[in-house]
C-alpha cells in the first residue's frame, strides 16, 4: 500500500510532485502525460491551491434563452452531468413568451458570529452587547474602510442565545464580494474588545453559511398553452410531493443546485457556500423544497424560488481565473446583485425543467440521449464513433457499457 507520507511534497514543484505521485501509486504514462499537460490552466491551479498535480477540467457551455429581469442573458455553466444545461434552455424557452424569470434580491448582507462562551447569565450579557451596537458598527467598518467607502459596511447586529453560548451575529453589507473575508476579519478583531465587554471568552468567529440576510427571489408564469394543462397540474402535483416528504425534497433541491452549482463554479464561486446555505434554509421549519409551484387564475404554472445568494464577482477565483472572468462578460454580470438574480433564476428554469420531465415522460429518455455520449466514451468510442454508439443505444433502449462495446466492435469511424 502507498505510505501517504510524503515528507516536502509540498515544497515540490509541480511537475516533480506529478512524477513523485506517478512513482508512488503506479500511474501509467498516459495518465501522467494527461496530468502533466494542463497548460497555462496548470500554473494557475498552483497558485489557486496546494499540492497541485494537475487540474480536473469540467466542460463550461452556454444556457440560451433565459431572460431575467426583462434583460435577456447567456448563462454559462460549468458541469459534468448530462442534460443540466439542455434543461436551462428548455425552461427558459418555455416562459419566454410571459417575459422570462422576474426577481427580487436583498441587499448583499453576510452574517459573522462570535461565539462567547463561559457565560453565567446569558440574558444580562445578551442585553449589554446589544446596547454597543453602534461601537461595534464603528469596529467593523474600521477593518475596511474600503467596503465602506464603497457603500457596504456594518449594517446590524443580532445577539442570540444558542444552549449555553451567546452568539453575536455582525450583519455586514459586502456588496460586490461573496464576503467570507470581510466578515471574517471583521469577528476576529472584533473578540478580543467582546471578551472584556462579557467577561466571557471567545471561541469560533466566523461566517454563517446560512446567509439568510442576502435572500434571493425569482418567479416565472410558465403559459399551460405551451406546457400542456396536464403538465401544469403533474408539475404542481410533483411539488407538492417534494413539500410533502423531505426523501424527495432532497433531489427536489439538488436539481435545483445543479444549475445553480454549475452557473457559481463557472464563475469561480464558492459552491459548497451556496450548497450548505440552500439546504441549511430549506431545513429552517423542516426540510422542504427551495422552489413552490400554484397556478394562475388564467391555469398557468407559476413557480418561484427563495434561496441564500453568498456569491461575489471581486476576489477569490473569480478575480483570478480567466475562465470566470470569461464567465461574467458572458453574462454580462457587472455586480453581484445581478449574478445572484440570473443564479436563482437559473435554479427554477432547472427545476422546472426537471419536474416536467418527471411529470411527463420520465427523466431517463432525455437524460439518457446525453448520458449515453459519456457512456460511448467510457467503452472507448471516439470521433464520430460516440454519437453512432450514444444513439445505437438510445435506439435500442439501453444505455450500458458493455452494449457499447458490443456495438464498438462492429465498426468504430
Ligand atoms: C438529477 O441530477 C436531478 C433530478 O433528480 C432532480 C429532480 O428529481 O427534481 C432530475
Amino acid at each position: 500500500m502507498t505510505n501517504s507520507r510524503v515528507p516536502g511534497f509540498h515544497n515540490l514543484s509541480r511537475a516533480d510532485r506529478l512524477a513523485r505521485i506517478s512513482d508512488l501509486t503506479g500511474l501509467t504514462h498516459e495518465q501522467t502525460a494527461h496530468l502533466a499537460a494542463a497548460g497555462p490552466d496548470g500554473e494557475l491551479a498552483d497558485h489557486l491551491s496546494e499540492n497541485v498535480i494537475g487540474v480536473m477540467s469540467v466542460p463550461l457551455g452556454v444556457a440560451t434563452n433565459l431572460i431575467v429581469d426583462g434583460q435577456d442573458v447567456l448563462v454559462p455553466m460549468a458541469t459534468e452531468e448530462s442534460s443540466v444545461i439542455a434543461a436551462v434552455c428548455n425552461g427558459a424557452l418555455a416562459c419566454r413568451d410571459t417575459g422570462g424569470v422576474t426577481t427580487q434580491a436583498d441587499d448583499p448582507c453576510m452574517i459573522a458570529q462570535v461565539q462567547i462562551v463561559g457565560l453565567d447569565d446569558l440574558p444580562t450579557a445578551q442585553a449589554v452587547v446589544q446596547t454597543q451596537t453602534a461601537e461595534i458598527a464603528r469596529r467593523c467598518n474600521e477593518c475596511d474602510p474600503m467596503l465602506v467607502e464603497l457603500g457596504g459596511g456594518f449594517r446590524d447586529l443580532d445577539v442570540r442565545i444558542a444552549g449555553p453560548f451567546l452568539v453575536v451575529h455582525l450583519i455586514v453589507d459586502v456588496r460586490d464580494a461573496m464576503g467570507a473575508n470581510a466578515v471574517n476579519t471583521m469577528a476576529e478583531r472584533l473578540a478580543p474588545w467582546l471578551e472584556e465587554l462579557t467577561g466571557g471568552t471567545v471561541g469560533l468567529r466566523i461566517l454563517s453559511n446560512l446567509a439568510d440576510r442576502r435572500l434571493v427571489r425569482a418567479r416565472a408564469v410558465w403559459p399551460a398553452a405551451v406546457i400542456g394543462a396536464d403538465t401544469v397540474d403533474g408539475i404542481i402535483s410533483a411539488w407538492a410531493f417534494a413539500d410533502a416528504d423531505p426523501y424527495r425534497a432532497a433531489t427536489h433541491n439538488k436539481g435545483i443546485m445543479n444549475g445553480i452549482s454549475a452557473v457559481a463554479l463557472a464563475t469561480g464561486n464558492d459552491t459548497r457556500a451556496l450548497e450548505a446555505g440552500a439546504h441549511a434554509f430549506a431545513a429552517q421549519d423542516g426540510y422542504g423544497p427551495l422552489s413552490r409551484y400554484g397556478k394562475t387564475p388564467d391555469g398557468d404554472l407559476a413557480g418561484e424560488i427563495e434561496l441564500p445568494m453568498p456569491v461575489g464577482i471581486v476576489g477569490g477565483a473569480t478575480r483570478v481565473h480567466p475562465t470566470a472572468q470569461a464567465a461574467l462578460t458572458i453574462m454580462g454580470a457587472e455586480n453581484a446583485d445581478r449574478l445572484g438574480r440570473v443564479i436563482a433564476s437559473v435554479g427554477l428554469v432547472q427545476n422546472f425543467s426537471a419536474l416536467r420531465a418527471l411529470a411527463t415522460e420520465g427523466i431517463q429518455r432525455g437524460h439518457m440521449g446525453l448520458h449515453a455520449r459519456n457512456v460511448a466514451i467510457a467503452a472507448g468510442a471516439s470521433g464520430g464513433a460516440i454519437d453512432r454508439v450514444a444513439r445505437a443505444m438510445v435506439d435500442a433502449g439501453t444505455v450500458r457499457e458493455d452494449l457499447a462495446r458490443s456495438l464498438l466492435s462492429g465498426g468504430q469511424d
